[in-house]
């Protein structure tokens, strides 16, 4: 039966490319057969503006806010916010020095302020006197902008996670310590946002800018993942077909995935809640208007190429950089015949590192954290805190309504630490 249910979604995912344009009149027949409540009309008339995260969700609750712009070496635009400091009327906590807060696949820097002010890390760092910036990945809605390229050229969405590595994160931490009068940086990753620290550091860059790392449901290795529907996704080649058709960002618009999940529950009696288990292991604390929230804003594009890069991790045990699955081409990017691999028993052993992950997570999944955690075996132990959270999955991590007591306050202490 469950097997039935993911063939079924991953039809649906096929047929997403082709159903954009025509998708809208679902959208409306979806509207109007679930009968919209008030929250989530409310919610979507006050995203719908579409101001920008500063004004939509960080100045409304009185918490200042900036606009900044970083481009990178490769000519990406990257937008970010700041919190520079807590509720109005409070700078009691004192300065705590810069954070820098990294999203994961399919979401933006809104994925921090999702909940309310108490509840979400965004806000939790400002008020405790950290000076918070949110980054924004390159192919999100505020990170369109290239120097010679447009959204709407596929080069454009050249790149997986090994650019975001190797451009987008030293570009973000280079400008944020500039900005910051040259203090070192506290991180946080979630999900991908673990995988990009974990992957640049390993190679010796950023660590004389970063103070710290805190990772959230840490990824390098993808390859032990339980859930059904993303093996099936990786194993009929899922993203390659995509890319070989030419179709090179997926989901074009930002409500197109929201479309297609929505259809997704439209046609398979599931509703959201449901897929999102699917995908990302059964949450045990989220808030369904958070929920609805998330799904209305956070929901971002990625490339293509970034989708079959990481079914490739998941088909394999080592963890490379993108494979052109061709001698040839994989000699002109790399200067050898085989993609190279990321060595992650060579990130520093001092480097401070803080990882929390859940039991129930299907995509940051015990089994490769533990394989991560031993192959890092070496690393000192007064610099690795690890925790292991019974109830929690991957979305727990970022909007669960207990996450600023069970992870947000121990990552603090860990921070204050160094
Ligand atoms: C911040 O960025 C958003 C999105 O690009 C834009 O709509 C808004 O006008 C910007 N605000 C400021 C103050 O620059
Ligand atoms: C949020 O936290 C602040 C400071 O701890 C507290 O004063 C306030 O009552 C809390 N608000 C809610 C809605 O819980
Ligand atoms: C976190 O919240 C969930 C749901 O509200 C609850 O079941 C769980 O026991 C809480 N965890 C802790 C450790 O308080
Ligand atoms: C969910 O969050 C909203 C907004 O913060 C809040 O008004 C509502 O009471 C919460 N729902 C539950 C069941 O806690
Ligand atoms: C990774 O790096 C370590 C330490 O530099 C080295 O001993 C090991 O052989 C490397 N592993 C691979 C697979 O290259
Ligand atoms: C832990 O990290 C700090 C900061 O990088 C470093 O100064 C310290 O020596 C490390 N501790 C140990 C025991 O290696």
């Amino acid at each position: 039966m469950a097997m039935r249910k993911s063939l079924l979604l991953l039809i649906l995912l096929f047929s997403l490319e082709l159903t954009v344009e025509s998708s809208s009149w679902r959208r409306k027949e979806l509207m109007s057969r679930r009968g919209a409540t008030g929250i989530t009309t409310k919610l979507r008339k006050y995203l719908s503006s579409d101001d920008g995260t500063c004004k939509s969700r960080v100045e409304i609750f009185g918490y200042p806010c900036e606009n900044h712009s970083v481009t990178t070496k490769d000519g990406y635009m990257l937008s970010l916010q700041r919190i520079p400091g807590g509720r109005t009327g409070d700078s009691s906590k004192g300065n705590k020095g810069p954070v820098l807060l990294q999203h994961g696949l399919f979401m933006d820097g809104f994925a921090w302020l999702v909940n309310s002010p108490n509840q979400s890390l965004g806000y939790i760092l400002a008020d405790h006197g950290y000076d918070v910036w949110l980054a924004n990945g390159r192919g999100t809605v505020y990170s369109l902008g290239h120097t010679s390229l447009s959204s709407s050229d596929s080069a454009y969405w050249d790149w997986s996670w090994d650019e975001l590595a190797a451009y987008d994160l030293p570009a973000t931490i280079d400008y944020v310590y500039q900005q910051a009068g040259h203090q070192k940086i506290h991180y946080v990753g979630h999900s991908q946002g673990t995988l990009t620290v974990l992957a640049s550091v390993s190679e010796q860059n950023l660590v004389n800018r970063l103070r710290s790392a805190a990772l959230l449901c840490p990824i390098a290795y993808l390859n032990q993942i339980p859930s059904l529907f993303m093996h099936a996704a990786a194993r009929i080649y899922l993203g390659e077909q995509l890319y070989w058709l030419g179709i090179a960002q997926l989901n074009p618009t930002r409500s197109a995935v929201k479309t297609f999940l929505e259809t997704v529950c439209l046609f398979t009696g599931f509703d959201c809640y449901d897929l999102l288990t699917l995908i990302t292991g059964k949450n045990c604390c989220l808030n369904s208007s958070s929920v609805q929230l998330f799904l209305d804003h956070a929901l971002q594009s990625t490339s293509t190429k970034n989708i079959v890069h990481l079914s490739q991790t998941m088909r394999s045990a080592m963890l490379t950089k993108y494979d052109y699955d061709d001698e040839a081409k994989n000699m002109a990017h790399y200067g050898q015949k085989t993609a190279p691999a990321y060595n992650m028993s060579r990130i520093p052993n001092d480097f401070p590192l803080f990882m929390s992950y859940g039991k129930e997570d299907l995509l940051a999944d015990v089994n490769d954290v533990a394989h991560l955690l031993e192959i890092i075996d070496h690393h000192n132990r007064n610099n690795l805190t690890v925790q292991l959270l019974g109830d929690y999955a991957h979305m727990d991590f970022i909007m669960a309504e207990n996450a600023s007591q069970l992870v947000y306050q121990p990552l603090m202490d860990f921070f204050n630490r160094y």
